[in-house]
């Protein structure tokens, strides 16, 4: 009898669970706390056909649960019929310890209404032939006490053509009693494995060439793991939790599409705690280094409804970057000088500059009103700025933004990592070095634009004008907004051109700097005036 206690006690450190004979439980804890029992009597009033008892420990520890690779879909009957609808479907959660069970209604049978419940397994056990498993059944977005929700499970695992099948009964009530057939419980499941797990798709092999990928905004991470089918999604908002984003097909963008080029598009299926569903995505190859991905916003139940429920070309872009970038050489090498603030008017040039620059400005006033509106910039009481594209550097990956703040001039060097071009915009990625350990990644967008002006007050004069536009270094790619543009740039010529005048010039380098910046400023107006 000793013996019986001990291994109870084993039993309930080990499994959470113990079946115990009921007239047992009077007499084990007279054993523990009386030495004057008659063990012999007690143990003749024991009889085999006694009703079994089950104890659950409330604060046992999850187990996986035993159904190997969810997704199934499941028929389920409650006792009034088999409800069979496709859609009934048995999810993985993230954690492996739960499955979601959505059941979807069946007209014609009482009690079958759609419904979603969460199992998570908690142990499991074998009895003879006998399969069983304890876990707790909640009604998604309902309250109920932790002890009502234990339930009883047998089940068996089945081949059948070539399928892997689970036939399951549950308990009525939180006990194990009454289950003895997996065709008899209080309500029986059949979980059927699903044909499209086998068919998983690989993400494009350029994205999976690095496993790890970070978002520009810091807002999130990827990591690709199992044979670049599958996708975990990390966010630093501690609130949310992680994602498991399984490639499951590949969907042509055209009809000739062989979705092995720099535009891929494909269905994931998508799980987050235990929120789950299909999401369909676009991934852009922009550089070695550097890709970006759209991604519908709503998940559907079933994979062929993810493209047409919510388009992803519609989205916003987001753009994610490898942990190492390589140093690439800038788009528009150049040197540059700023022709206008777009979208900081509280930022004012400097005199020389000013006189130059109106004759330019008259006919865009109703522009630049306009644009006067979307005020975002650089800090206040700053005077103009200088830019140079790939002239410090070799490599003519490095560029720099000289801007003037309260009489002190700033330089900030940014090292360019690949750029790309999309309809005329040139987006490049950007590093600059905040200190020695910290470094700030971001993306810079450049577009060149022919001008012609027509000068008021001057019949037929016109200026003939290549601008550069360019916005400010975000933490993401900034498109089609309305502040998109912070700087309009006047190219003063090739870098190669200003390093030659430089070692022909004995005078300082900012000395040198004024006088080719003024020699340009009267050569532009003079040919304005000559026309
Ligand atoms: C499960 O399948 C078995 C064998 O085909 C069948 O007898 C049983 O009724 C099915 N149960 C449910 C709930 O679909
Ligand atoms: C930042 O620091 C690294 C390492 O010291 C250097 O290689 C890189 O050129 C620096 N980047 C810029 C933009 O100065």
């Amino acid at each position: 009898m000793r013996a019986i206690a001990e291994e109870v006690q084993a039993h309930m450190e080990q499994a959470s669970i113990v079946h115990c004979a009921i007239s047992l439980f009077p007499f084990l804890s007279l054993a523990y706390c009386s030495s004057h029992t008659d063990l012999e009597k007690v143990c003749q009033e024991l009889r085999s056909d006694e009703n079994l008892n089950s104890m659950f420990r409330l604060d046992s520890k999850p187990i996986s649960c035993p159904f190997v690779g969810p997704p199934f879909s499941f028929s389920y009957n409650r006792g009034h019929g088999e409800c069979k609808a496709l859609e009934n479907q048995a999810e993985s959660c993230i954690d492996d310890s739960k499955l979601l069970l959505k059941y979807q209604a069946c007209a014609d049978i009482q009690g079958a209404e759609s419904s979603t419940e969460e199992l998570q397994c908690l142990a499991t056990w074998k009895e003879g032939r006998n399969m069983y498993l304890l876990g707790t059944l909640k009604l998604v977005g309902r309250a109920q006490a932790s002890e009502e929700t234990f339930r009883c499970f047998l089940y068996e695992k089945i081949h059948k053509e070539g399928k892997i099948e689970y036939y399951i009964s549950e308990s009525g009530d939180p006990s194990c009693n009454g289950l003895t057939s997996i065709t008899e419980g209080a309500r029986n499941f059949n979980f059927t494995k699903e044909e499209k797990e086998h068919v998983r798709c690989k993400y494009p092999s350029w994205v999976t060439q690095h496993h790890d990928w970070h978002f520009l905004d810091g807002s999130r991470n990827y990591h690709f793991t199992k044979g670049n089918s599958m996708l975990k999604v990390t966010f630093n908002d501690e609130m949310k939790s992680d994602e498991k984003v399984v490639c499951h097909n590949l969907e042509k963008m055209h009809p000739n599409d062989d979705m092995q080029g720099s535009k891929v598009k494909l269905v994931a299926h998508v799980a987050s705690g235990c929120d789950t569903g299909y999401v369909c995505m676009i991934f852009h190859k922009r550089d070695g280094h550097v890709i970006e991905v759209q991604q519908s916003s709503q998940k559907s139940i079933m994979p062929h409804e993810a493209c047409s429920l919510d388009d992803p070309s519609k989205q916003p872009f987001s753009t994610l970057i490898t942990s190492t970038l390589h140093k690439r050489s800038c788009p528009k090498p150049g040197r540059y000088t700023v022709l206008d603030l777009v979208s900081s008017p509280q930022l004012r040039m400097p005199r020389r500059q000013r006189r130059f620059a109106k004759a330019l400005r008259l006919s865009e006033r109703a522009w630049k009103e306009e644009s006067n509106e979307a005020a975002e910039g650089p800090a206040d009481d700053c005077q103009n700025a200088d830019v140079q594209i790939g002239c410090t550097s070799s490599g003519q990956n490095e560029m720099i933004i000289q801007e003037s703040c309260d009489r002190r001039r700033n330089d900030i060097a940014y090292s360019c990592h690949g750029s790309w071009e999309e309809e005329g915009t040139w987006y490049t990625i950007v590093s600059r070095n905040r200190s020695v350990t910290e470094k700030e990644t971001l993306c810079v967008s450049m577009r060149l634009s022919e001008s012609t002006r027509e000068l008021p007050g001057k019949v037929g004069g016109r200026v003939e004008q290549q601008e550069l536009w360019l916005s400010r270094p975000r933490n993401f790619c900034q498109r089609g907004t309305p502040d998109q543009w912070t700087y309009k740039l006047a190219n003063q010529g090739v870098c190669e051109d200003l390093m030659r005048a430089a070692s022909s010039s004995a005078s300082s380098s900012s000395l040198m700097r004024v006088s080719v910046i003024l020699s340009i400023g009267v050569t532009v107006l003079c040919s304005i005036l000559s026309r």
